[in-house]
């Protein structure tokens, strides 16, 4: 196998010396965290302020029918207290938030850990006058913008579940999200400026509350001051607000237990899941996860380049750094605005120490020549990270070579909304990478490889199957807002005693964990993970829609691109003007990472004789990979499938 012959890159020497931990130290801390869980996370919980210590480290149990996970259970402590009030008496001065605007010649913010203080306990006190309790959730649909953190923390000071819907999703999309988890309050802003354009955050969200509670408030942050609709009674000016709050707002002691957040996610089946993360474990692991994997020091300038709507912006943005008094920067703008340097240009100019992205940032922006990386100093870069789907070769070694000039090490960053925090990783001062291997797993996180036909453990060391995690880590996802059954049968029915990822994976000789991909209807689309059941039903709302069956294709920018085949009405002629109109109608249903890449017209889909559409078929396909078609004796009609390859759209 070409990836165990690999060389791997150990980090200069230099990191290793000023790492946090090394070859040794991981081996020996590993070894502890998965020998005597509760004694590791006993001591490391410690790092954060807890108002009343735990006693109890560890309650949980994977036991299909019985799931429940508990972690520091009878500890007391405040997130937004641990993200900021405890670093005031030593970092009050030190910047918190670095605020990159769209337009660069917008000036940034720098916005103190005392600032940062002042300006959520103004927001928290403007969420309490408007009747946000304990335990209420609040729905955030906010650019990147400093607001949206301190929105978030305005939540968890007074203990609101917060729940963030990226800006990129519709109206339709928000709405269901405020009635699922019972929003008492949405907060959005006027509009939203991104690569030069701008999104009508508002108007979309007026559009959502036509299908919700008329009890929901709108509180709008009047951000580029467009003019907006406004209707008295239902929105609130949020400045206006936060200016005549009071800046102090006491921080309500929350159970380690009591929910943090909710995110939304996609899965195989229906509609999105709640994704429930606490309070305590989440803290302590996003806070643990980002010191380590990115060996994060004092001083240092963080960037990641997610955004706030998804996990990665909620841990390593937010709660993560600034749990560490880290200063962290928030960009609201994308890569290629004003032009592909911009990730660098603003490197560059913040002096930026830990770069964080996704591999389908790297190769658009490869795709633009390396002199767009070559104009800036990187010279401040310690470290680079990728998260969101495996990376290929060319890509990591552009990144290596132009970004990192060979000498940064590279962490390629697994987990999942679900983990709250980085699963198999490297530790960069201790873990020689592999490009295209996630490598080990982070402390307290014990990988298995499961045979997916019987579900029996494959304990050798060189083994391909699917991944499972056999026991709790702290930043494990509790239950399903609303749904813990739905949350016990995705992730503990199929195989029982482990946590079930949905992905596939392979294990070197070497124990290097690679991760092959989603294992289920879930696919992967510029790292956004969006669930091929829901494009079809957005689909076949569509008046002019019969049926419609969606798979993911190796797409060369975006990873996998959503491939539709559609079956129209009886009587429907297919046209390009209809398929533009499919197009803009998923985007209206879901968001514009939802519209499909290509549309097929499909006079019939290949159905089991039960009615079971043949996925497997529709799959290969649409990879243009229809030679190895396999067994299509059990298929009702075989002579669809002619059709399908003679129409393919993915040619070459
Ligand atoms: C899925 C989770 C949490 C990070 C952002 C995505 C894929 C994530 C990697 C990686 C290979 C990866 C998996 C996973 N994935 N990181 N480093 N290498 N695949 O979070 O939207 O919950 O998606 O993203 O398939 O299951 P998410």
């Amino acid at each position: 196998m070409t990836d165990q012959a690999q060389t791997a890159h150990a980090a200069p020497e230099e990191f290793i010396e000023k790492a946090h931990i090394d070859a040794g130290r991981y081996a020996e801390m590993y070894a502890a965290s998965v020998k005597d869980p509760v004694a590791f996370w006993g001591e490391h919980g410690r790092r954060l302020d807890w108002i009343k210590p735990y006693s109890t480290v560890k309650n949980t149990s994977f036991e299909f029918g019985k799931v429940d996970i508990k972690w520091f259970e009878d500890g007391v402590l405040n997130v937004a207290a641990n993200c900021i009030d405890r670093h005031l008496p030593t970092r009050g001065e030190q910047t918190a938030i670095i605020f990159e605007p769209d337009d660069p010649k917008d000036p940034a913010q720098h916005i103190t850990y005392n600032e940062l203080s002042e300006k959520v306990n103004r927001f928290a006190n403007v969420l309490l006058s408007q009747g946000v309790m304990r335990g209420d959730r609040v729905v955030i649909y906010l650019p990147m913008i400093p607001e949206a953190a301190y929105a978030m923390l305005a939540c968890a000071r007074i203990g609101a579940i917060h729940s963030v819907v990226f800006a990129g999703f519709s109206p339709d999309a928000l709405a269901n999200r405020i009635n699922d988890c019972g929003a008492k309050l949405v907060i959005t802003a006027d509009t939203a400026p991104r690569g030069g354009r701008k999104t009508a955050l508002k108007s979309n969200t007026d559009a959502a509350l036509l299908h919700c509670s008329d009890k929901v408030r709108c509180l709008v942050v009047k951000h580029t001051g467009d003019q907006t609709t406004w209707i008295d009674g239902r929105d609130v000016d949020v400045k206006y607000l936060m200016d005549h709050a009071s800046p102090d707002c006491p921080a309500r002691p929350m159970s380690a237990e009591d929910p943090l957040f909710i995110l939304y996610t996609s899965g195989s089946t229906g509609k999105p899941k709640g994704v429930v993360h606490t309070s305590g474990g989440y803290l302590v692991y996003a806070a643990m996860t980002h010191q380590y994997t990115f060996d994060y020091h004092d001083g240092d300038i963080f960037w990641c380049t997610a955004d706030v709507g998804w996990v990665t912006g909620h841990s390593y943005i937010v709660y993560g750094p600034l749990a560490n008094g880290a200063t962290t920067l928030m960009f609201e703008g994308v890569p290629t605005y004003p032009d592909a340097g911009r990730f660098w240009a603003v490197c560059e100019k913040h002096k930026v120490n830990q770069f964080y992205t996704a591999p389908t940032a790297i190769r658009a922006l490869m795709g633009q020549g390396p002199e767009w990386v070559e104009k800036y100093d990187l010279s401040d870069l310690k470290l680079l990270g990728t998260v969101g789907e495996p990376i290929n070769p060319e890509a990591w070694n552009w990144y290596n070579d132009h970004v990192g000039k060979g000498t940064r090490p590279i962490v390629d960053t697994w987990w999942q909304t679900e983990t709250g925090g980085h699963m198999i990783t490297p530790i960069p001062g201790a873990i020689p990478t592999k490009p295209g291997s996630a490598t080990k797993p982070f402390f307290g996180v014990q990988p298995v490889v499961l045979d997916p036909t019987d579900g029996h453990e494959l304990t050798d060391t060189a083994v391909e199957g699917v991944l499972a995690i056999k026991d709790s880590w702290p930043g494990q996802m509790r239950t399903v807002w609303g749904d813990h059954e739905r949350f016990e049968q995705t992730y503990f029915q199929q195989y029982k005693g482990y946590y079930f990822s949905g992905d596939g994976c392979r294990r070197d000789a070497d124990g290097y964990y690679w991760i092959t991909g989603r294992v289920d209807d879930v696919i992967n689309v510029s790292g956004h993970r969006m669930g091929t059941a829901e494009v079809e039903s957005a689909l076949v709302a569509h008046a002019k829609v019969a049926e419609a069956a969606v798979v993911g294709y190796p797409h060369p920018v975006k990873g996998q691109g959503i491939y539709a085949y559609v079956t129209l009405m009886n009587g429907v002629d297919p046209s390009d003007s209809l398929r533009k109109d499919l197009e803009a109608w998923v985007r209206t249903e879901i968001g514009p990472i939802a519209k499909p890449d290509l549309i097929q017209w499909a006079p019939g889909l290949p159905k089991t004789r039960s009615g079971k559409i043949m996925r497997r078929i529709l799959r290969k396909i649409a990879e243009d990979d229809f030679g190895a078609l396999g067994d299509t004796s059990t298929l009702a009609d075989p002579s669809v499938v002619d059709d399908l390859i003679e129409n393919r759209m993915n040619r070459g």
